[in-house]
């Protein structure tokens, strides 16, 4: 019997009624009349009916709310995003954009929230991608079709879990083409919408809705900081993890500690919401070192700066100081002790009506003075404050806003984030830290290679602050114990 070959398919055709399309990469050679008719019955309905909507409906409806008030009359558009070639026909993870999640309470990719404006305020609509079609056979023969990712929800289904109303989001790019007037667009995540919407977009005003995004989420509503305590909760188990196997770490590398961390991070919650810190030994010293494939010596510290992402997207971002054979040497307490107390200084100028810096400018404070009474800078603590001195190892700044973004409400205005005033239901790192660079030929040989950060997770409140993360041990001693404790 001659196998009959399925129609001549275009490249990248997702339209419901395109024609059968093949995989590219070669598994099906060819499908037959007869197989292509085959595959359309003989599957069950499994619509599913009576949905509860997500836990953060109401939540996202009044998010959609305040930002309908800002934009009235305007066309918004916050795409989800899509998929991101790693290499060859393999993608990175998708992780929908915050914007779209914040709005939306979904994840799903390439979708896209429109806000079209109505007489009194705007109405939204989810735009997603259905079910796959059964009757062209893209649900089996697109790379994208269910069978190969799995089922999604229909657009019915979307509409439950979402409460707002969802449509067919290979249509939305020739809808909102065929619109007058202009549209303001998050940029970054939809390349295909920004090129069809091009002649209707202004990067000005893209970048005002932008901004108003990150300001908006600056001050977390209660299921927010419900999901940040989770997300911190995961991560306090995950630093758990990672001081049982240490001896393993040991044996091995850095890529032990990763590895054990991300574990809890995937079994408990979506991802790590950044690349996990895992620094040993003089790779304390490197800020932002996530190749993780160093040594992990008895005698030296570990510095672990890592945070699991809840489902919801939230997430922790913890660093503990540790010392690996569990026992801080002398020095690795004294400067261990110093950064602690900056970070209790730190932690007690987190009140609402404080300023954003109050707590930066404390926690430096405390430094600049052990610097200077440890003979590595010259005094007055005045002077080494007014120039900065002490930054040569400090470093970074103090702490900095966190939520669906480590480092979140990146674009808020100067004037409402780095030199504004906190509020209840805001929620920041305070993070101060001491590096001694390995070849800094400026401090006595023993500090060289010594790097201490210790970060909670403080949440303002009415009337001072909350640490999210104080299950995590801070203090020296605490540390030994909890970590003698868990070697047993
Ligand atoms: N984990 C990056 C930071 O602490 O800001
Ligand atoms: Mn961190
Ligand atoms: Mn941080």
């Amino acid at each position: 019997m001659t196998e009959q070959r399925a129609p001549e398919t275009p490249e990248g055709g997702n339209a419901p009624d395109a024609p059968i399309k093949q995989r590219k990469n070669g598994l099906y050679q060819g499908v037959s009349e007869e197989l292509a008719a085959n595959m359309q019955s003989g599957w069950a309905d499994t619509e599913l009916r009576d949905l509860a909507p997500i836990e953060q409906a109401p939540n996202a409806a009044r998010r959609r709310a305040a930002l309908s008030a800002r934009f009235p009359g305007e066309r918004l558009v916050i795409p989800a995003g899509n998929l991101k070639t790693r290499s060859n026909d393999t993608e990175y993870a998708f992780r929908a954009s915050t914007e779209y999640a914040y709005l939306t309470g979904d994840q799903t990719q390439d979708a896209v929230l429109v806000l079209e404006p109505t007489s009194d305020g705007h109405e939204a609509t989810a735009y997603l991608l259905p079910r796959s079609d059964r009757e062209n056979g893209e649900f089996w023969l697109d790379g994208q079709g269910e069978l190969w990712v799995g089922r999604r929800h229909s657009l019915s289904e979307g509409e439950q879990l979402l409460g707002l109303p969802c449509s067919d989001v290979r249509e939305v790019a020739d809808a909102l083409a065929a619109l007058d007037g202009p549209v303001r667009i998050v940029r970054g995540h939809d390349a295909g919408l920004e090129e069809a919407l091009a002649d209707k977009l202004d990067a000005e005003r893209d970048e005002e809705l932008r901004v108003f995004l990150s300001e908006l989420r600056l001050v977390k509503d209660a299921f927010e900081i419900g999901e940040l305590q989770k997300a911190v909760d995961s991560t306090v188990r995950g630093f758990e993890d990672v001081v049982r196997v240490l001896d393993r770490a040991e044996a091995t590398s850095e890529r032990y500690i990763e590895g054990t961390f991300f574990l809890r991070a995937r079994v408990e919650g979506n991802d790590i919401g950044y690349g996990s810190i895992c620094a040993a030994g003089p790779h304390a010293t490197t800020l932002h070192w996530v190749r993780n494939d160093g040594p992990v010596r008895s005698g030296e510290l570990l510095l672990l700066d890592a945070g699991v992402e809840t489902h919801s997207l939230y997430t922790a971002d913890v660093t503990r100081t540790l010392p690996i054979n569990g026992r801080f040497t002398e020095l690795q307490r004294r400067i261990y002790d110093a950064v602690y107390e900056a970070q209790e200084a730190g932690i007690a100028a987190v009140r609402p009506g404080a300023k954003f810096r109050d707590f930066h400018d404390a926690a430096q404070r405390v430094l600049a003075e052990k610097l200077v009474e440890w003979g590595l800078l010259d005094g007055p603590v005045e002077r080494v404050l007014e120039l900065g001195l002490q930054r040569r190892w400090t470093l970074h700044g103090t702490g900095h806003m966190l939520g669906m973004d480590v480092h979140d409400c990146a674009v808020a205005r100067t004037e409402s984030y780095v030199d504004g005033v906190l509020e209840p239901g805001m929620c920041l790192t305070v993070e101060p830290g001491l590096y001694f660079q390995a070849d800094d030929l400026t401090v006595p040989e023993e500090y060289r290679g010594i790097g201490i950060r210790i970060e909670d997770d403080i949440l303002v409140t009415e009337d001072g602050n909350h640490n999210l993360s104080a299950a995590l041990p801070r203090a020296a001693d605490e540390v030994e114990s909890w970590m003698a404790r868990l070697r047993g």
